[in-house]
C-alpha cells in the first residue's frame, strides 16, 4: 500500500504528453448538457446520471453509437472551444504538459457544421491553453473509416487551408471490415502535402491491419496496437523499428479487448522493448484521463518506478515535438 500511493505521487509528479485523445471523446456529460441546452438540441436521456448509465460498452461499436450521438450537440465554434478548454484543464490537474489531440471533422460536417467551425474553436482553445496553462498541442485530424475512400479525400481537400495548424493525418472508428488498405491512396496524398500518418491498428483489428498501417500507410506511430503480440514477426519488427504504440489501458478495459486489467500485455509489451506510451483515447466515456490510466496499470501490472519513468519518458520520445524539446522533457522526467 506503501509502495502504491508512492507510485501513484512519481505518476502525479512526473511531466508527461498524451498522443491519443479523441477531442470529441473528452465530452464530459455535464458539460454535454449544458451545451445542448444553450443550443436547443435534445438529449434523449433525461438527467446526467440516466446518460452515464448508457455507458455500459461491450464493444467498439457500442461505444462508437453513443460518441457519435454526443457529438451532435456541438453546432457553434465556441462550443469546440468550449469542449477544448476543458480537456487542457483536466491536463493541468495530471501535469500534461504537451498533448497531441484526435479530431473527426467527418463527425461534424456530414451534419452540416462548417470544418471552419470545428478547428477554430479547437485551435483557439490550444492557443489559450499554452498561453493561461502552459500546455503545448498538435493536432491530428482523422478519417472515420466506416466512410469512403472518396469522403476522405474531401476531407484532405477541405483541412488545405488549415494546414499549418494540423500536424498528422490519422484514421479512426470501426476498425474490423476497415482495413488500413482501403485507405492506401488518400494517405499516400497527406503524406505527399507533408503530414506526419498514424493510424488506429491492431485495438480489435487483427496483426495483418498493423502490417497494412506500417507498410501501406507508412505510419509514424500505431494507435492501439495491442494485438501485435499474436504475431512474432510484428513484434520483431516493432521493436527493430521502435515504433511507438499508443495505449489506452482503461479504453480497451471499457470496450472488452482485456478481460480485466491484469490481463492487459502493456507491462509484457514494455519488457520486450516495445516503444509503448500511456494513454486516455475517450476519457469521459472509459472512466479517467491520463494518471488514472497509469495508476489502473500501475495497480494491476505492479509496475516498478523505473516502468513508469519508462513510459512517461516514452511518452515524449514518441511525440511530434522538435527534438531539442523531447530531450529536454526527458531530461525531466529522469530528475523528477
Ligand atoms: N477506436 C476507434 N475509433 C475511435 C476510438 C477508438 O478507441 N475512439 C474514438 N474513435
Ligand atoms: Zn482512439
Amino acid at each position: 500500500m506503501q509502495n502504491q500511493s508512492q507510485h501513484h505521487a512519481l505518476i502525479q509528479s512526473l511531466p508527461k504528453a498524451e498522443l491519443h485523445v479523441h477531442i470529441e471523446g473528452t465530452f464530459e456529460p455535464e458539460l454535454m448538457f449544458e451545451i445542448a441546452q444553450r443550443n436547443h438540441v435534445d438529449i434523449p436521456y433525461a438527467s446526467v446520471d440516466d446518460l452515464k448509465k448508457a455507458y455500459d460498452f461491450h464493444n467498439l461499436q457500442s461505444f462508437l453509437d453513443i460518441y457519435y450521438a454526443g457529438a451532435n450537440v456541438l453546432l457553434h465554434e465556441q462550443d469546440f472551444y468550449d469542449l477544448t478548454y476543458a480537456y487542457f484543464e483536466k491536463c493541468k490537474a495530471d501535469n500534461v504538459v504537451h498533448t497531441e489531440i484526435f479530431f473527426d471533422p467527418q463527425t461534424h460536417t456530414d451534419r452540416g457544421v462548417a470544418f471552419a467551425t470545428v478547428i477554430n474553436g479547437i485551435e483557439r482553445a490550444c492557443q489559450d491553453a499554452k498561453k493561461n496553462l502552459g500546455i503545448s498541442s498538435y493536432l491530428i485530424m482523422c478519417f472515420l473509416r466506416h466512410l469512403s475512400e472518396e469522403a476522405a479525400f474531401e476531407t484532405l481537400a477541405q483541412a488545405k487551408p488549415y494546414k499549418d495548424k494540423i500536424i498528422a493525418v490519422g484514421l479512426d472508428s470501426s476498425e474490423v471490415g476497415h482495413p488500413p488498405s482501403k485507405f492506401e491512396r488518400v494517405f499516400k496524398e497527406a503524406k505527399t502535402q507533408g503530414y506526419l500518418i498514424v493510424a488506429h491498428a491492431g485495438e480489435e483489428g487483427p496483426p495483418e491491419y498493423i502490417w497494412e498501417a506500417l507498410d501501406l500507410l507508412q505510419v509514424n506511430r500505431i494507435d492501439h496496437g495491442v494485438r501485435c503480440e499474436e504475431d512474432e514477426q510484428l513484434m520483431a519488427r516493432l521493436i527493430a523499428e521502435k515504433m511507438p504504440l499508443t495505449v489506452c489501458p482503461l479504453s480497451n478495459l471499457k470496450l472488452c479487448v482485456v478481460d480485466d486489467m491484469q490481463q492487459h500485455n502493456i507491462k509484457r509489451l514494455l519488457d520486450q522493448g516495445v516503444n509503448v506510451t500511456v494513454n486516455s483515447d475517450d476519457p469521459a466515456y472509459f472512466g479517467g484521463y491520463m494518471n488514472d490510466n497509469f495508476y489502473a496499470i500501475s495497480d494491476a501490472l505492479d509496475l516498478s518506478s523505473q516502468d513508469i519513468r519508462q513510459l512517461a519518458s516514452n511518452s515524449f520520445q514518441a511525440s511530434f515535438l522538435p527534438e531539442a524539446e523531447k530531450a529536454q522533457w526527458m531530461e525531466k522526467v529522469v530528475k523528477s
